[in-house]
């Protein structure tokens, strides 16, 4: 049944890179809603690998083939950036007990800064539970094999950051 409006959510996160784990957080998402938006956080305090740009970039390469799919970048308050794209509010995904907390603390605090704004808990696939974006590029600085983890597009970037940077 339709009930002749569209929803939006918002999936944010620092996507540094992005990973198998959050394309299936993305492809959960389409299922559930008309439209998903990827915000890309510029999150300056992380002193991400790859800048906001490029990560739009990667995260728009992979996605491209997901027809109900946007990518952004964001600088502001998360609750602003729904409110602009008049979504109903976040999608996150929790892996483990250990990611409870502080997306408990995150909700509440985006709830206290726009209560129309809701937050939805999704959980990866269990063969994505221990992927996180760190680990990622902690196996690929080291020469080790990131294949199954990440699309090859991401694979590809992380090994040209690495050697752009003399790490290699
Ligand atoms: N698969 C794989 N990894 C996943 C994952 C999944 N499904 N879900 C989360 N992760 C990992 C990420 O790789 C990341 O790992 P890392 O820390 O090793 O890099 C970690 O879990 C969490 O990162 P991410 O999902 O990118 O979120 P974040 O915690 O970096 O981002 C924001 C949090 C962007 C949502 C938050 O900082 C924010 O809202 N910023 C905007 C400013 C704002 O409004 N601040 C006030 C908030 S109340």
């Amino acid at each position: 049944m339709t009930t002749g409006r569209y929803k939006t959510v918002v999936y944010p996160g620092t996507f540094d890179p992005i990973t198998n784990g959050h394309i299936d957080l993305v492809h959960r998402a389409c299922h559930l809603f008309d439209f998903v938006v990827v915000a890309v956080a510029a999150s300056p305090r992380k002193k991400p690998l790859f800048s906001l740009d490029e990560r739009v970039a990667l995260c728009r390469e992979v996605l491209q083939d997901v027809p109900n799919v946007a990518v952004c970048g964001f600088d502001c308050l998360l609750a602003t950036l729904v409110e602009e794209k008049g979504a109903c509010g976040v999608v996150r995904g929790i892996r483990a007990v250990s990611d409870f907390e502080y997306e408990f603390q995150l909700a509440n605090m985006n709830r206290a800064l726009a209560p129309a704004m809701e937050s939805l808990f999704l959980t990866p696939s269990e063969h994505f539970s221990f992927i996180s974006s760190s680990l990622v590029k902690e196996i690929a600085l080291l020469n080790g094999d990131v294949q199954k983890f990440v699309p090859k597009e991401v694979e590809a970037a992380l090994r040209q950051k690495y050697l752009d940077l003399g790490a290699r």
